[in-house]
């Protein structure tokens, strides 16, 4: 009997367990002197649904983040502009392991829950699921509005597009492939990510390396 309750109890607490598994990611410095000219990145900019399984090496994924909505003035100001300086948008990262936030101050990421949560992003779209990075885009409307309205819905629209084509643009530039997707479980990823009700969820953007 003992030992069936204590089997209850470490099978309750397993995902809790889990979850405080996940460690703070801190992230290497970014290059900020690779990747192909402009003009290249321009004419090699494409939607690619397909992704080799292969985990991005930590230079890249790196660069990627701080590309995608990492600081790059000493006033704490973003490679992507956003509505009055609102800063509303904010990175989600999915791994095979977990979900992390990104934190563009520390250049870290900050876990936010165990488990592969890649397939409520993918749905049917099954090559999508074999990306080794999801990038999930929010935008947070209270920090465009004290009383955020529609108006404010499109401005949060914006802010994540341009997130959005920071990261098509990087991974033209670095050789990754991505696209932009609109679709993706919203009830399954607001519950997994923890999301208040003012988080809209925009976009996301797989990332890998092309599939030979
Ligand atoms: C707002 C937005 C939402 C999109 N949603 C999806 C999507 O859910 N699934 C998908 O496979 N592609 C999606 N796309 C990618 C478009 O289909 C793609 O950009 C378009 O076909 C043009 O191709 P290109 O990006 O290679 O130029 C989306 C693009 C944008 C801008």
């Amino acid at each position: 009997m003992r030992l069936l309750i204590s089997l209850l109890l470490s099978l309750l607490t397993l995902p809790l367990l889990d979850a405080q598994e996940l460690k703070v990611i801190k992230l290497e410095a970014p290059d900020k002197a690779g990747g192909a000219p402009l003009m290249k990145v321009f004419n090699n900019r494409k939607s690619d649904r397909e992704f080799s399984t292969a985990k991005l090496r930590p230079q890249d994924l790196s660069t990627l983040l701080w590309a995608a909505n990492g600081i790059n003035r000493p006033d704490g100001k973003r490679t992507a502009p956003s509505a009055v300086n609102a800063q509303d948008v904010d990175v989600y990262v999915l791994f095979q392991e977990g979900a992390y936030l990104y934190d563009a101050k520390a250049h870290a990421l900050t876990p936010v829950a165990a488990g592969d949560y890649r397939g409520d992003v993918a749905g049917r779209q099954e090559s999508v699921k074999a990306a080794p990075v999801i990038l999930v885009l929010v935008s947070d409307l209270e920090r465009l509005s004290k009383t955020p309205d529609e108006g404010t819905q499109r401005t949060a629209a914006v802010d994540v597009g341009i997130v959005s084509q920071n990261i098509n643009l990087v991974c033209a530039g670095l050789g990754l492939a991505t696209v932009p997707r609109g679709s993706m479980d919203q009830d399954a990823l607001r519950k997994a990510l923890k999301l208040k009700p003012t988080q809209l969820l925009l976009i996301n953007n797989p990332v890998g390396y092309p599939k030979q």
